[in-house]
Formats: C-alpha cells, sequence, structure tokens
C-alpha cells in the first residue's frame, strides 16, 4: 500500500471513530451528524472554521450555507474550486444554537483535529476566525490583531504554515472584513508558494501527545452521510 492510500484509508477510520463519538455528552445528543470535513486529503491547502452550523449539522458536510458560498466565491477568485481544498473545523459537532465552542470541547475535539493535519499534510492552514487561529497558533492572540501573516507552526507531527483570515460568517455583513479577508485571501497563492517548512526536530512526547488517542470505529453500520463523506476523500 502506498503512502498515501495508507494515510487516506487512515482519515476513513478516523472519521469512522469521529462518529461514535461522545466525549462530549451534550454535543453527542443534541447532533443530527458528525461533521469531520470534506474535500481533497491531498491538498496542499486545508482550511479550519469554527464549528458546524444548523445547515452543516443537516448536511454533514461543512461550509454549506451563507458563510460556506463565500468562501467558495473567494476560493473561485484565486482560481480555487472547494474540490481542490480540505475544509475542516475545530469542532466537529454543532454547539446547540450555535453557542461558542467551550474550552473543554475544544480539547475533547483537538486529537481529530491534530491527526486530520498529520494525515492530510497540508503545506498551508488558513484558519477561518478565532477559535480555529487560537486553537493552530498555539496562542491568545486575536484574529484582527494576526490576520493576513504566514507563521510556520507544527500540529502534532507535522510542519506547516498557518496563514490566519477572518472567519466568512464574519465578512457576510460587514463590508470592512470582507474588503480586509479578500486581501488576504488574494495573497494565498504567494503564501502557497513559499518553501515547505522544514519538519521540526523530534521532542519527547507531551503528556498531550501521551493522552489516549480517539477511540476506534466499531466495525458495524456505516450510514449513507457517512459514505458520501468517505467518498469526498
Ligand atoms: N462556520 C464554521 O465555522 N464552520 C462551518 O462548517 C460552517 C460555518
Amino acid at each position: 500500500m502506498s503512502g498515501a492510500t495508507a494515510r487516506r484509508e487512515e482519515l476513513k477510520e478516523l472519521l469512522m471513530a469521529a462518529r461514535q463519538c461522545t466525549r462530549c455528552a451534550e454535543l453527542a445528543a443534541t447532533r443530527t451528524s458528525v461533521v469531520f470535513g470534506a474535500g481533497n486529503a491531498d491538498s496542499e491547502l486545508m482550511f479550519v472554521g469554527e464549528a458546524p452550523g444548523a445547515n452543516e449539522d443537516l448536511q454533514g458536510l461543512p461550509f454549506v450555507g451563507a458563510a460556506g458560498k463565500l468562501l467558495e466565491q473567494l476560493l473561485g477568485e484565486i482560481g480555487l474550486s472547494r474540490a481542490e481544498v480540505f475544509i475542516a473545523n475545530v469542532l466537529k459537532c454543532r454547539p446547540p444554537g450555535n453557542r461558542d465552542p467551550q474550552s473543554g470541547e475544544i480539547e475533547n475535539c483537538r486529537p481529530y483535529l491534530v491527526r486530520q493535519v498529520e494525515l492530510i499534510e497540508p503545506r498551508v492552514i488558513c484558519t477561518l476566525g478565532n477559535f480555529a487561529t487560537k486553537l493552530l497558533r498555539g496562542d491568545p492572540a486575536g484574529i484582527t490583531r494576526v490576520h493576513g501573516v504566514p507563521e510556520v507552526r507544527t500540529i502534532g507531527e507535522h510542519t506547516a504554515r498557518i496563514y490566519p483570515l477572518f472567519h466568512p460568517a464574519a465578512a457576510l455583513y460587514t463590508p470592512s472584513t470582507l474588503e480586509t479577508l479578500r486581501e488576504d485571501f488574494a495573497r494565498l497563492p504567494a503564501v502557497l508558494a513559499l518553501a515547505q517548512p522544514p519538519p521540526a526536530p523530534p521532542t519527547e512526547p507531551t503528556p498531550e501527545e501521551l493522552a489516549p488517542a480517539p477511540p476506534t470505529p466499531e466495525a458495524a453500520g456505516r450510514s449513507k452521510a457517512e459514505a458520501q463523506q468517505l467518498e469526498l476523500f
């Protein structure tokens, strides 16, 4: 099995595990679907949003509402389609009433996102909004301060450039935010053209890395929505 095939298989196993996840009791009880992420799992470019909303929860796919349409439009303006990139979220389940993700939920879900990054191996990760930016930069600085500036970060075992962007939902009704987001997007091809950041030197495992891995999937019962998501990889 080639490296790419093995990575893809592991990503499918991770999806199966996420679909069984009950780490956040409230989210597991209220979700319609686990929105694992979708797109090209071999892409050099990954987007990480905040959490699924009502439309995403119903369809089992990320960024399918108004913010997703804007994301698609901005991608189109730089000659990319959503099928060419991989799109995921900090949380894989919808917070009820679209409330903010809680810190415990972000911690519970983090191993899934870290493993997605390790398996997809993107060159550039665009973090959309505050939650993804703070998590993947490992720093509490807000998006207004850090947007549009690429920085090398190591996520799990993969080193990539983090490129923070305003969340498209924030740009929907604020023309000045949309203008800034569009300007940052216009520089994305140049960020993608930067040299691949060198892998981080090996370190001792941190206590977080020694935490239990996501649960393994149960063999039985793949749903239709799940099969649909798998086909998107
Ligand atoms: N907003 C997000 O952050 N993620 C989605 O998937 C949709 C809207």
